[in-house]
């Protein structure tokens, strides 16, 4: 057989049902698999995570999507120190906010006693964790924004299912989502992942979960107070380094980054895709 005849035949036997969306996901990537690793990166993360960034255009925009009825209680994993468990308690009965940084939930039990907040309850604990052994309930709406760092992306939205009574919604990157391909580049090191919203849309097909889609952009730019925070922000994300490729990382932030207003920021704003999938429970 000619190898043009045979190639149009290998395309022509090719059915979307038969890839496993999950086993592409798990080769993709591999940040889940480690989940001590990931509550130490948050973790460190906390302190700043809240401050530094404007992002009310992707909070307002998700809140708009996700339309809860004011009587609904929410599970929101993966909360962080409340980007959306916050707007969210003035809007719904009762929120509680799930993730596994202990210093991420101090930082929303912290909000929430600023803002006069009551309805809102922490537990601190994993993807994997047994949630009902931690006296976690159903909830009508089960949220996951930004937070499907997980190993197995087909069992973490089957729980999420388990745990919705009325309706899932979740967000996930678009393309390289907040991975800074010119910053990895600039220190020699390849964009980590690489399985953006359309392997999740996938996999949502193939379980039968006919989801919503609506593409968002984060326009919030993230400042910061001085060079050197920048600069461990930076290296956080990268992991270690050797002498030289720090070097490289200054090199770049100089490049990159200028003083406005007394905070440092990016020269040229980037713009972060999001994709929020919801469907609602039958
Ligand atoms: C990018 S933040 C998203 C925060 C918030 N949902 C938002 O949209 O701004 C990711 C959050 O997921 C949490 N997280 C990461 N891995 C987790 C895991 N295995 N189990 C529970 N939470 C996890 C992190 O601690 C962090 O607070």
């Amino acid at each position: 057989m000619q190898l043009q005849t045979f190639l149009i035949r290998q395309r022509g036997d090719m059915d979307i049902r038969s890839i496993d969306w999950n086993e592409i996901w798990k080769q993709h990537n591999p940040e889940g698999r480690d989940e001590e690793r990931t509550r130490i990166y948050w973790d460190n993360r906390a302190s700043s995570f809240a401050t530094g960034v404007e992002d009310d255009f992707y909070v307002n925009q998700f809140l708009t999507l996700i339309d809860p009825c004011p009587e609904w209680r929410v599970l929101d994993v993966g909360c962080a120190s409340g980007t959306l468990a916050i707007p969210l308690a003035g809007r719904v009965r009762q929120v509680t906010g799930v993730d596994i940084s202990g210093a991420m939930l101090d930082g929303l039990r912290a909000g929430c006693e600023k803002g006069g907040i009551g309805n809102v309850k922490t537990v601190r604990a994993s993807w994997t964790d047994d949630w009902r052994a931690l006296a976690i309930e159903p909830h009508d709406l089960v949220i996951a924004s930004r937070s499907l760092i997980v190993a197995d992306l087909r069992q973490a939205i089957a729980k999420l299912d388990r745990f919705a009574l009325r309706r899932v919604c979740i967000s996930t990157p678009v393309g390289d989502g907040p991975q800074d391909p010119a910053m990895l580049g600039a220190v020699g090191r390849r964009r980590r992942g690489g399985a953006d919203y359309i392997y999740v849309y996938n996999l949502l097909y193939q379980m039968g979960l006919q989801a919503n889609l609506q593409f968002l952009t984060s326009r919030g730019q993230r400042t910061y107070p001085d060079k050197e925070t920048l600069f461990l922000r930076m290296r956080d994300k990268v992991g270690e380094m050797l002498p030289q490729e720090e070097k490289a990382l200054r090199d770049y932030i100089d490049h990159s980054f200028v003083l406005r207003e007394g905070r440092w920021q990016r020269r040229e704003p980037r713009s972060i895709r999001w994709a929020v999938m919801w469907w609602d429970k039958d």
